[in-house]
């Protein structure tokens, strides 16, 4: 990869260590991708400042930043994890009022502009920057290249951060013509009338593909026959299509396609996706605003509740400060009918007081995805938005059971993998910071991407989604080898917080280079390998002992002794 003298300076250690430990993660990420270059940054976004997200491997990573890191772009931060204004109506603690402070301080140290919205395309929609950014929040990333004219990588919070440290980024993946090609049609044979059943139909392709698809850069889908789609229909498209990895999609026909399979969505699709989603037992909160609501989806919250009186603290919807500001009078007429208005922050990051709160209502499966998770494990249902402000309003309109434990999973996820016998040996590639290393030990394997936020136990390594096959298994000191990474940019956070603990992998092993694994590995030295002959997920079973070497650039994977294979 071609550096320009300042870039070597950088990676030299010559710009200082914050510097050095940043364009050492680009290159690594650079180098993995075949990256010709790095091309200058215009904007940065990142995400991962919570602590519920963020956690420990956050705010252990900004303290150890040194107080010579600065960004050199304009820089804006996602949402946090509560509203400073009325947090403690929230039921947030003081305690965790005082972590989230500390991250943002450490984050306005570097020269971050506090902006709290997930929503960076909604500000001030003309002043969007064009050419390349470096964006992490999953559903922004989406937004950006499937509607704007600015391009980005799916950026972890991690490398979007290195990225606005260095005011450069790797060229490669959706930055470059040849990838923005679409790999997957959806024909669309229903009619989607409102945002929330555009944001069921993300969902519901990333939950219906197929495994052994090649997707260096995610699944690109063209959504043919979607007809006319609003802001607010793109955004929660592209949202929960997001939750899977999806980072760019085609609502027109694309420049290029190169489909390796097709979905068909029908209105049978829908609605029974309505029916599993649906509130069967009481609702004790509805949200509103994931991601953080439009003005437009403000104004329509607040015709729904206009002149009505909702019991005390059962509507929260979730908006930018930017529009809350602005809305003045919808916020009164929410406020006034019972319900909260909140800015900066995001319902999947805020506490929930357990005591009261065990079953919420949504309009968004982006929401519904990453409360259910072990991130909140909050019993979740959708449903559209005038059904949501109607269970608002009356706590008896399920039946009046409390909701216990997580909905299963309707979906299982698609597996091809068949167990495997035999001798093995594969050669790929590792990281361009890491010289030689060697690891011996098991192998923990899969086919399905993995979703570190939420779906791996930050604490204890173990795999938590009901539906994945690697559902209860632990990746602490094993090999891990899945394809790639899905879902969140808080990803290398989480898996930071693993390492940080001696709860990590002893080494990672992925299909393609997954850019939310890659940079924790680069920042902590973690054995990470990529790029086979051969797909050593499927080529591997969990449980195979295995050797894994860099030497001279190249890594060789021994099958060392195969798991017995249960009959
Ligand atoms: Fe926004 Fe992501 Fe939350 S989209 S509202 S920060 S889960």
């Amino acid at each position: 990869m071609e550096l320009t003298v300042k870039q070597q300076a950088m990676l030299a250690g010559n710009h200082g260590a914050a510097k050095q430990m940043a364009m050492r993660l680009l290159v690594d990420l650079g180098t993995a991708a075949d990256a010709p270059q790095m091309v200058p940054v215009a904007a940065a976004h990142v995400s991962g400042v919570s602590p519920l997200t963020g956690g420990h491997g956050l705010t252990t990573f900004l303290e150890k930043l040194g107080d010579d890191a600065q960004v050199e772009v304009e820089t804006t931060l996602n949402s946090a994890g509560c509203d400073s204004r009325c947090w403690r109506e929230m039921g947030a603690t003081t305690d965790y009022v005082e972590r989230q402070q500390r991250i943002l301080d450490a984050y306005a140290a570097l020269g971050v502009r506090l902006t709290l919205s997930c929503t960076p395309y909604e500000a001030v929609q003309t002043s969007l920057p064009d050419g390349v950014g470096a964006w992490a929040e999953s559903n922004a990333v989406c937004y950006a290249n499937s509607y704007t004219e600015l391009r980005t990588n799916r950026d972890s919070g991690l490398s979007a951060l290195a990225a606005a440290i260095c005011g450069c980024t790797p060229d490669y993946g959706l930055l470059r013509d040849e990838n923005r090609t679409a790999n997957l049609l959806v024909e669309v044979e229903c009619d989607l009338v409102e945002s929330v059943d555009f944001s069921v139909l993300g969902d519901w392709v990333g939950k219906q593909l197929p495994t052994g698809l090649a997707l260096p850069w995610g699944p690109v889908p063209h959504f043919r026959g979607v007809g006319e789609a609003n802001h607010e229909a793109r955004k929660a498209l592209s949202a929960a299509a997001a939750n899977y990895g999806c980072a760019l999609l085609y609502l027109d026909e694309p420049p290029a396609a190169e489909y390796q399979a097709t979905l068909c969505f029908t209105t049978a699709d829908l609605e029974a996706r309505y029916a599993e989603l649906a509130p069967r037992h009481a609702v004790d909160l509805v949200v509103i605003g994931c991601p953080q609501a439009s003005p437009a989806e403000v104004r329509a919250t607040a015709e729904l509740v206009r002149n009505r009186s909702l019991p005390e603290g059962r509507l929260w919807v979730f908006t930018a400060s930017r529009h809350w500001d602005s809305l003045h009078e919808e916020v009164a007429a929410i406020e006034a009918a019972g319900g909260m208005v909140l800015r900066d922050t995001c319902p999947e990051v805020v506490h929930y007081d357990r005591a009261s709160v065990n079953h919420i209502l949504t309009n968004s499966l982006k929401a519904e995805h990453y409360l259910q998770s072990g991130l909140n494990s909050m019993p979740t249902s959708v449903a559209r938005l005038a059904d949501c402000i109607a269970h608002a309003a009356d706590p008896e309109m399920a039946d009046g059971v409390a909701h216990k434990g997580r909905r299963p999973s309707a979906v299982a996820h698609h597996s091809t993998k068949v167990p495997q016998a035999g001798a093995l040996s594969l050669a790929g590639s590792g990281l361009e910071s890491q010289d030689t290393w060697m690891v011996e030990g098991e192998a923990l394997v899969t086919d399905v991407p993995l979703t570190f936020l939420g779906f791996v136990n930050r604490r204890t390594g173990v795999v938590e989604e009901p539906g994945h096959p690697l559902n209860g298994e632990s990746i602490a000191g094993k090999v891990l080898v899945f394809p790639r990474g899905s879902g969140s940019s808080v990803a290398p956070y989480v898996l930071l917080g693993l390492l940080y603990r001696n709860h990590g992998p002893l080494a990672i092993v992925n299909t393609e280079i997954d850019q939310q694994t890659l940079p924790a590995c680069s920042l902590l030295g973690v054995p990470y390998a990529h790029s086979f002959g051969r797909d050593p997920c499927l080529e591997l079973n969990s449980g195979d002992q295995v050797k894994l070497e860099l030497r001279d650039s190249i890594v060789t994977l021994e099958l060392l002794e195969r798991a017995p294979v249960s009959s």
